[in-house]
């Protein structure tokens, strides 16, 4: 029998009726659910969800990890005839004769109430003084490319901070490609697989020019932003052309402390970004929908930025009543962004190759002269965490 344990199973709502609003539902809540106490901690299970995650043989597949049970069939109004605990197990006998056990750490793992405290992605918010005294050291190239250790402290540096740097590698669009390799996969876009790009004009897009480029995130015109950005500088001969960083989720916070009710209204009001170019070689109209800052409902913890000045398009998502506090609201986030003690400016140099979490850290950068080549690409986000996860990386969920 497992420590602090104690189950209650509600017999006395009898005639629950089927309820219209939220409030309804949470009156009948104690009769659909199970209550479970672990460790001290309340946590409530709906029956229903219990007969569908039933992890038997018949009910769910452990070689490829699917469900086989048909939740469409489940009875809504299902419960079960006898609940047991044996051990450290949850035994439940529904009115079929199927039985479902479970452990209890893997009920209290899995709960709602477990996942509303625990973070999706473990990070550190910084600024430029935070990042610059955690002396975060660069991966090397040669091991990085053959240990998963490298690779592994890597990622945990990546995801902790949204920014990770790989040094010495070979001054080459192949070898940059390589290097994105062994974290993700290669995200093709309307830039092509791998981009290679200098001051020139070639495409409808302030970035292929010597101007300076305020903090943004990338491609906030896709409903699903890129997710990573890999830059390497090849050649540089001229001045300038620092990059600059800066972590959004940082300034979000700072928002949210703040000023609470700007936060949310840039976490709830949808805007449009666009991007439109019309050459003789490239025709694209390509726009998205989306807010600011995206959170997860259930822990209010930011995982998307859309940050982009430029291709921010006509705002005509916002109702007229909320517009002038939108623009409030957005200028507070500005400010914090624009803090200079939150700008991490950096001199990428042939063989350094960054990448870059473009749903959190923004990046800029100033105007040069002389001839620049940056070559790089875009990594797609589920990968880059599928392979953190395999290689046992913490702090993800
Ligand atoms: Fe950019």
């Amino acid at each position: 029998m497992s420590h602090f344990f104690c189950l209650f199973v509600c017999f006395f709502y009898v005639f629950p009726p089927y309820p219209a609003d939220l409030s309804g539902w949470k009156r009948t809540l104690w009769f659909w659910s199970l209550r479970l106490n672990y460790r001290g901690a309340p946590m409530l299970f709906n029956y229903v969800w219990l007969r569908d995650h039933c992890r038997s043989a018949s009910s769910f597949n452990t070689a490829t990890n699917q469900r086989n049970v048909d939740t469409g069939s489940i009875d809504l109004s299902i419960r079960p005839v006898r609940t047991n605990l044996q051990g450290d197990n949850l035994i439940l006998t529904w009115p079929d004769g199927h039985t479902t056990e479970y452990s209890l750490a893997w009920l209290f793992e899995n709960s709602y109430e477990k996942q509303k405290q625990t973070p999706v992605q473990r990070r550190i918010l910084w600024n430029a003084d935070v990042y610059n005294k955690a002396h975060v050291q660069p991966a090397k190239w040669e091991k990085f490319m053959e240990t998963d250790d490298e690779l592994k402290k890597f990622l945990r540096n990546y995801l902790l901070y949204g920014i990770a740097f790989v040094d010495e590698v070979p001054n080459t669009v192949e070898a940059t490609e390589a290097v994105t390799q062994r974290a993700s996969l290669i995200r093709e876009t309307t830039y092509g697989k791998m981009w290679c790009f200098t001051s020139d004009f070639s495409r409808g897009d302030t970035a292929y020019s010597q101007l300076a480029l305020d903090r943004h995130t990338d491609t906030s015109y896709f409903h699903e932003p890129c997710g990573i950005q890999v830059f390497h500088c090849l050649k540089h001969e001229g001045t300038g052309g620092r990059t600059l960083l800066v972590d959004g989720f940082y300034a979000a916070e700072q928002l949210r402390q703040k000023s609470p009710e700007n936060f949310e209204l840039l976490a709830r009001v949808p805007i449009r970004h666009e991007y439109i170019e019309n050459t003789d070689s490239h025709k694209n109209h390509i726009t998205a929908i989306g807010p600011v800052l995206q959170a997860y409902p259930w822990n209010n913890e930011v995982y998307m930025m859309r940050y982009n000045n430029y291709d921010r398009s006509v705002m005509n998502t916002v109702p007229p009543d909320a517009v002038q506090r939108w623009y409030v609201a957005h200028r507070e986030l500005t400010a914090e962004l624009r803090r200079p003690e939150n700008e991490l400016w950096v001199k990428l140099t042939p063989g350094k190759v960054i990448f870059i979490d473009n749903w959190r850290v923004l990046h800029g950068r100033e105007s040069f002269t002389g001839l620049r080549q940056l070559c790089g690409c875009y990594l797609t986000r589920d990968d880059v965490l599928s392979t953190a996860r395999c290689l046992g990386l913490e702090g993800l969920s």
